[in-house]
């Protein structure tokens, strides 16, 4: 069992990282969760799968109601968390209630947000059971919804008080979405991790050390956000390959791209622009388009003209004032950021990554398995 404590001015907690860490969940919350009323919010495919076990790991700490909403983006909406407060309503929750977020970055985050909001702000415990949320989305206190005109665009900080990540979760987790986390984890390795990115390369994914890329990553994300919680400066470069990645995603409605996959198809984006900048080497390029090949991501651009594209990277919350930021790598484990980057060299480096990858139609809408 690993622990990284997550360190902020304002408050402190741990994430415990580890297998069978539902059986001891009880002891793992007692200091943050005794004497309040739980709450379980979660989703049938995670529920069916390790309901039970969670059940059993709580113990006396029963939860008052297990909410559960639809899987997938489309819970992550004002109306499933108004449905989620009636659940605590009905369920007799008042500011003492402590929400458990049971499952991916989607559950995460709605979850996350309802507890921020719920009675002006109630405890929250992450328990994911993807590897895109153990690396990334439980931990640092972002938590949205999405508007049919934006993805994340209502939300709220709000840092939990508690995450556990039990591995034995993720034996479940179809592979693509396995794949799409490990981008996330990678992306830790792009920003400054050296040994974490010669773990990644170095080791075929089925042998990673998921524990040790788990804490690894976390702990890198809790030293990026105890410097920046509100993403004033330092916390920016997290989004290395989301300024593309989130356009892919909108370009497709969502159906297109895991998020993972799609950051994977920005980073590598952002190494284009590198190159041209001359701060990233074409074998810098090609290390990491070879790391994401034998994660098995998809790298693929979608079949829409890159002024389309660019329209949605200036309408994406990042984008201020009409310009855009993007995080750019220098060389293979550091980064910088660059504003407001001439149009011509923005489509250069798109055609170029296009001439390499292969092209996707707007694919009908898909589960989380392929
Ligand atoms: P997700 O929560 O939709 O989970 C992906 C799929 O895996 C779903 O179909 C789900 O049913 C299934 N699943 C989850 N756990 C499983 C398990 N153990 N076994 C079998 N199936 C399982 O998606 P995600 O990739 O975890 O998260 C994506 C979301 O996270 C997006 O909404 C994104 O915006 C958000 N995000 C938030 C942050 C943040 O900092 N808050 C960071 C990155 C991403
Ligand atoms: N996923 C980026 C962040 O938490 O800031």
């Amino acid at each position: 069992m690993r622990a990284v404590e997550v360190r902020l001015p304002a408050c402190r907690y741990a994430v415990t990282i580890g297998r069978g860490l539902l059986e001891q969940l009880r002891r793992l919350l007692d200091e943050s969760m005794t004497g309040r009323d739980l709450v379980v919010v979660t989703e049938p495919v995670v529920w069916r799968q390790h309901g039970r076990a969670l059940l059993a790991g709580l113990g006396e700490l029963e939860p008052a109601a297990v909410l559960q909403v639809p899987s997938g983006e489309q819970a992550k909406s004002l109306a499933w968390a108004s449905r989620l407060y009636d659940g605590l309503l009905k369920a007799g929750c008042d500011r003492k209630t402590g929400i458990v977020a049971f499952g991916g970055g989607v559950i995460g985050d709605l979850a996350g947000f309802v507890a921020a909001t719920f009675m002006r702000g109630v405890p929250l415990v992450g328990v994911p059971t993807t590897l895109l949320a153990m690396v990334d989305s439980s931990v640092g206190g972002k938590v949205a919804v999405n508007h049919p005109l934006g993805k994340n665009v209502i939300g709220a900080f709000h840092q939990p008080v508690a995450v556990v990540a039990d591995l034995a979760t993720l034996d479940t987790l179809p592979t693509a979405q396995l794949a799409a986390g490990a981008v996330e984890a990678v992306k830790y390795g792009l920003l400054g991790d050296r040994e974490l990115l010669t773990h990644c390369r170095s080791t075929p994914f089925g042998k990673w050390d998921l524990a040790r890329v788990v804490a690894d990553s976390v702990r890198n994300k809790a030293a990026v956000v105890a410097l920046d919680e509100r993403e004033a400066g330092p916390r920016r470069r997290l989004n290395l390959g989301h300024t593309l990645g989130h356009a892919l995603e909108a370009a497709t409605r969502y159906r297109g791209y895991l998020h993972g996959e799609a950051v994977a198809v920005g980073t590598l984006y952002a190494f284009r622009l590198s190159i041209l900048r001359e701060r990233a080497s074409e074998a810098d390029f090609e290390a990491v388009l070879e790391l994401y090949e034998s994660l098995g991501v998809p790298l693929a651009v979608p079949s829409v003209p890159f002024r389309r594209l660019m329209e949605l990277m200036l309408h994406d919350k990042k984008a201020h004032q009409g310009r855009l930021l993007f995080v750019l790598p220098v060389g293979l484990g550091e980064v910088e950021e660059a504003v407001g980057l001439p149009e011509p060299l923005l489509a250069r480096a798109y055609a170029e990554l296009s001439a390499r990858l292969d092209r996707i139609g707007v694919r009908p809408a898909r589960g989380g398995k392929r």
